[in-house]
C-alpha cells in the first residue's frame, strides 16, 4: 500500500535478472570448500531454480576449478556458465580454456585498492580493464566487467572506467560493493548516476557487512539495476552476499517485479545448500529459516486460523515452506485445539485443561514443547498409556585412558529384557550407542545439552537432550543426576519412550 505511493518515483525495471555466485563467492564463505561432484549439484538445482548465470568459480585458482567448469558447461543447463578472471592474461586463458559461455573481469579500482594490493596509477588500471574486455569479447565470449571496492573509487574516476568498457563492447558493469559500505540511498544515487552515462545493463553485487546487502542492491534496482548477484542462504566471503531468496521475495511480493525464479524450490535449494557447505542458516532466517512461517503466540495463533495473511506477509507455499504452530508459554487455547485436531486427539473438556496447563507450565519453565511431546502428554492424560515402553533393567561403563570405552545396557522393552555392550568415543556416546541398538536405529540423537546446576565435582547436572525418528517424530528427554552419564541415559530413555508412544 505505501510501496505503491513510493513506486512512482523510482526507475524499476520490468525484469531483474539473478546472477548467482553461491559456487564462487558462495564458496569463499570462511570453511566452505565444495568438491567438483558438489558444484555439479548445486549447479544442476540453480538451473531448475531459473537463475540466469551461474558463476562456477575462478578457472585459474585450481585444476578442480576448471574442470568444475567443464563438467557444469557439459551439462547442457539453460543458464549461463560464467568464470571469475581478473584482468590478467592468464586469468582470462584459463576461463577461455575451461569453455565457458561469460566470463566475469574484475581488477580494483579504489584509492586503497590502487596504492596497497594493485601499485598500479588509474590510468594503467583503466586500460587493464578495457584490454580484458577486449579480449573476452575477440573469443566471443559474453564479458561482464566489475570495479573492485567500487563503492569506495572516486566517483569520477568509476564513472570514467565504466564508460571505457562499455565502450569496448561489455555486457554488464558490475557495481560491487566489496566490503559492504554503502548504505540504500548511496547505493541508489550511484546506480542513478552511472545510468546517465552507460549503455550497458547494470548489476550489483553487495556484501553484507552491515547487513544491508540486501537493501543495497533493492535501492540498486530501484534506481534500475537490472541484474543483482546473489547467493543462496546469503552465503560468500565474510559476512556474506546479498540472498538469494530473500532478493527474490522482495522483487517479487514487494516490488512486483518479474524474476525467473521458481520461488516453490526456494526453501529445498536453501536446505540442500546448508546441507553440502555445513552452514546452518538461524531458525529466524527470512524466507527459508525454520521459524520463518512458525505462529507460537495465542494472539497470531488466533488471527492465523482465522486468516493467514493477518501474520503472514506470502504464503509458506509460495517459497515451499510449511506453517508451523509451536507450541510453549504464550500459546492459547486456539492454537492447542488446532494442533490437537491436526492429531486426531479427541480430549474431553477436563483433559484438554490439564494438557493446556502442563503445556503452560512447561513454557514457563523455558522448555520447548515438541509436536511428539503434545502427542505424549495428551496421550498420558487420556491414559492411553500407563507404562512406559522402554524401561532401563541395569547399566555399566567401563572409561578410562588406554582402554574404549564400553557400556552395556539391559533393557525391558514391552516387557521383554534384552542387553548388549557397545562402544563410543566417551561413555555417554557408548551408552547411546547401546540403547540404540536395542531399541531402534531409526531413532537418533538431534541435540544434547548438559549442564551444572551445583558446583564442585558432586554437581547436579542436567541433561537435556532430543531425539528423532524416521517420520518426522521428534521428542525432548530431560534427566538431572549427579552421574553425567545416568542422567544422559535417563534423558535418552524418556524421549524415547515419547516417540514410541506416538508411533
Ligand atoms: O566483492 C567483490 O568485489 C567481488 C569481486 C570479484 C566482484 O566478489
Ligand atoms: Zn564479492
Amino acid at each position: 500500500m505505501y510501496i505503491e505511493k513510493v513506486k512512482k518515483t523510482m526507475n524499476l525495471p520490468g525484469k531483474v535478472v539473478i546472477f548467482d555466485t553461491t559456487l564462487r563467492d558462495g564458496e569463499q564463505t570462511p570453511g566452505v570448500a565444495l568438491t567438483v561432484d558438489e558444484k555439479i549439484r548445486i549447479a544442476k538445482k540453480l538451473d531448475q531454480l531459473g537463475v540466469e548465470t551461474i558463476e562456477v568459480g575462478f578457472p585459474v585458482a585450481s585444476d578442480g576449478e576448471k574442470e568444475a567448469a567443464r563438467e557444469i558447461l557439459s551439462l547442457g543447463l539453460d543458464a549461463q556458465v560464467c568464470g571469475l578472471a581478473r584482468t590478467l592474461k592468464r586469468d582470462l586463458d584459463a576461463a577461455i580454456d575451461a569453455d565457458v559461455d561469460y566470463i566475469h573481469t574484475f581488477i580494483g579500482t579504489s584509492p586503497l585498492h590502487r596504492k596497497f594490493k594493485l601499485k598500479m596509477s588509474k590510468e594503467d588500471i583503466l586500460n587493464k580493464a578495457v584490454d580484458a574486455v577486449e579480449y573476452i569479447k575477440d573469443h566471443g565470449i559474453m564479458a561482464e566487467f566489475s570495479a573492485e571496492d567500487a563503492t569506495r573509487t572516486e566517483f569520477d574516476y568509476l564513472s570514467e572506467i565504466y564508460q571505457a568498457v562499455d565502450e569496448a563492447g561489455v555486457d554488464y558493469i558490475n557495481v560491487p560493493d566489496t566490503v559492504g559500505v554503502m548504505i540504500p540511498r548511496s547505493m541508489n544515487w550511484i546506480i542513478k548516476e552511472l545510468k546517465n552515462n552507460i549503455k550497458s545493463p547494470i548489476s550489483v553485487h553487495c556484501h553484507d557487512d552491515f547487513g544491508l546487502a540486501v537493501a543495497n542492491s533493492l535501492a540498486a534496482v530501484e534506481a534500475g539495476a537490472e541484474q543483482v548477484h546473489a547467493t543462496v542462504n546469503g552465503l560468500g566471503e565474510r559476512a556474506g552476499n546479498a540472498a538469494l531468496e530473500e532478493v527474490t521475495m522482495a522483487l517479487i511480493a514487494r516490488y512486483d517485479i518479474s524474476v525467473n525464479i521458481k520461488t516453490q524450490q526456494l526453501v529445498n535449494i536453501s536446505e540442500f545448500v546448508s546441507r553440502i557447505t555445513g552452514i546452518k542458516m538461524p531458525p529466524n532466517k527470512s524466507i527459508v529459516g525454520d521459524n520463518a512461517f512458525a505462529h507460537e503466540s495465542g494472539i497470531h495463533v488466533h488471527g492465523i486460523l482465522e486468516n493467514a495473511e493477518t501474520y503472514e506477509p506470502i504464503t509458506p507455499e509460495m517459497v515451499g515452506h510449511t506453517r508451523k504452530i509451536v507450541l510453549g508459554k504464550h500459546t492459547g487455547a486456539n492454537a492447542l485445539r488446532s494442533k490437537l485436531d491436526e492429531y486426531g486427539i479427541d480430549l474431553n473438556e477436563d483433559q484438554f485443561c490439564t494438557v493446556y496447563d502442563q503445556i503452560k507450565n512447561l513454557g514457563d519453565k523455558g522448555k520447548m514443547v515438541t509436536d511428539a511431546d503434545l502427542r505424549a502428554i495428551a496421550v498420558t492424560v487420556v491414559g492411553r498409556v500407563k507404562e512406559e515402553i522402554v524401561k532401563l533393567e541395569s547399566f555399566a561403563v567401563m572409561t578410562g585412558e588406554n582402554v574404549m570405552p564400553t557400556a552395556t545396557v539391559k533393557l525391558s522393552i514391552n516387557n521383554e529384557i534384552k542387553a548388549i555392550s557397545k562402544t563410543g568415543v566417551g561413555p555417554v556416546d557408548a551408552a547411546i550407542n547401546a540403547i540404540q541398538s536395542l531399541v531402534s536405529e531409526d531413532i537418533e540423537l538431534k541435540e544434547y545439552h548438559i549442564e551444572a546446576i551445583t558446583g564442585g565435582t558432586n554437581a547436579l547436572a542436567e541433561v537435556f537432550v532430543v531425539m528423532s525418528d524416521s517420520e518426522g517424530n521428534n521428542a525432548t528427554g530431560r534427566s538431572t543426576r549427579e552421574d553425567v552419564v545416568m542422567a544422559s541415559v535417563e534423558a535418552v530413555l524418556n524421549s524415547i519412550n515419547k516417540i514410541l508412544m506416538v508411533r
